[in-house]
């Protein structure tokens, strides 16, 4: 067993937040054109993240804009059918709706400091577009969103609320058109014109973005460790969440990462199951390689090709999965589980029926694996990341 973080019991992890490494995992695997800009974004982050105008300015909009800190929500009628303790902590309550404005909210504050004229992002679920067009608008900056054509067709609403936040939203019909595709025309883009800012939304990409984009969406953990504390006067047993790049996930689970008794589990868009071609199930499915400019976990073949990826849900249809997640599963610290789409569907109509919350369909694969896992555990604990709503996927009509 890789032991990277587990040496001297779980409190020495290797991690050289200089180069971005997760063990061996992340890196910078760029071509030299990119390398000094992503340096340079590195040093700045670096340099800026603990000034105390900067810290203060992040947290005024987190709170004043965003909403936060968002409800841990003790889910009394998911507790009693699961017969275990639930609750959830509501990311789908942040303004925009997922837990993606956090990060949006981070990186612009970086780019206005660092004088960038233009932002421009990714979509998969365009949840992260929208955070992003919404940031922009919020700082008056000309934002550009790439977007596959398959995820556009599947998350209309959220194209609609980009183009009237005023984004400029750039459809990619590249290979499946998914969030893998809008990841390249974004990096292509971020590439050829050198005054941009790329404001990566998940935990992937190169140094500095799995670093920068963990260090944002940590204080969903911090807040929810903070509230479990207050109600139940003890850490939870165990927490979940979805991972599709990772950033939701690793924004609960960090501040847990050395609380050896709480469990952490994660759920993968298992698509239609264990099938290469038919799943998005990276981390249980794929091998370490390097994939947009880290290496990490990717579903690729012998020679390096990535297979073109499924799941119901578009922010978890991706080939790739952040480094220090890779890391994590190496070392045993968290499980990371296939959830089908069958399954994330039962997960979405239960929560709305017997919560009268409706979840992302991302989210509902992390409700499925606690509903699955958590079954009959009177005694025990649960917090599940619920990383989204799901106005968006209500036209899908996935009943
Ligand atoms: C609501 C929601 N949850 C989860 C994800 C997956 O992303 P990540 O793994 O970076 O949290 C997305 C991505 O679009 C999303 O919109």
């Amino acid at each position: 067993m890789n032991t990277a973080i587990l040496e001297n019991g779980v409190k020495t992890r290797k991690f050289d937040s200089k180069n971005g490494l997760f063990g061996e995992y992340g890196g910078m695997y760029v071509p030299p054109v990119l390398e000094g800009k992503l340096k340079n974004l590195a040093a700045f982050f670096e340099q800026t993240k603990h000034q105390p105008d900067f810290e203060e300015e992040y947290v005024h909009y987190l709170k004043t804009f965003v909403g936060r800190p968002s409800p841990l929500y003790y889910a009394h009628n998911l507790s009693e059918k699961v017969g275990s303790k639930i609750y959830l902590k509501r990311e789908d309550l942040n303004h925009t709706g997922s837990h993606k404005i956090n990060n949006c909210i981070g990186q612009i504050l970086l780019a206005k400091r660092m004088g960038a004229t233009e932002i421009v992002a990714e979509t998969g679920a365009g949840q992260h577009g929208v955070a992003t067009a919404t940031a922009a608008a919020l700082f008056g900056i000309k934002c550009k969103v790439f977007m596959g054509a398959t995820d556009a067709e599947r998350q209309k609403m959220n194209v609609s609320r980009m183009k009237l936040l005023g984004a400029e939203l750039v459809l990619t019909h590249e290979g499946r058109a998914t969030l893998k595709d809008a990841v390249d025309a974004a990096l292509g883009y971020y590439i050829e014109n050198p005054d941009v800012y790329y404001l990566l939304g998940s935990q992937v990409g190169p140094h500095p973005y799995p670093t920068m984009v963990g260090y944002f969406q940590s204080v969903i953990g911090k807040e929810a460790k903070k509230q479990i504390l207050e109600v139940e006067g003890r850490l939870p047993d165990h927490i979940f969440a979805c991972i599709g790049g990772g950033s939701n996930a690793i924004g609960l689970f960090s501040e847990f990462l050395y609380d050896d008794d709480v469990a952490i589990h994660a759920a993968e868009g298992g698509g239609e199951g264990a099938i290469f071609g038919k799943t998005a199930a990276t981390l249980s499915m794929g091998k370490p390689g390097v994939f947009q400019g880290t290496f990490s976990y990717a579903l690729s073949n012998e020679s390096g090709d990535v297979y073109p990826t499924y799941s119901i849900a578009a922010g978890l249809d991706y080939p790739g999965v952040s480094p220090q997640h890779a890391l994590l599963k190496d070392v045993g610290r968290a499980d990371y589980h296939l959830v089908t789409d069958a399954e994330a569907i039962e997960a979405y109509k239960l929560l709305s029926r017997l919560e009268g919350i409706i979840p992302a369909i991302e989210s509902s694969h992390a409700i499925a694996l606690a509903a699955k896992m958590m079954k009959g555990k009177k005694n025990e604990i649960s917090v599940i990341n619920l990383s989204g709503r799901g106005d968006k996927d209500v036209e899908r009509d996935l009943m």
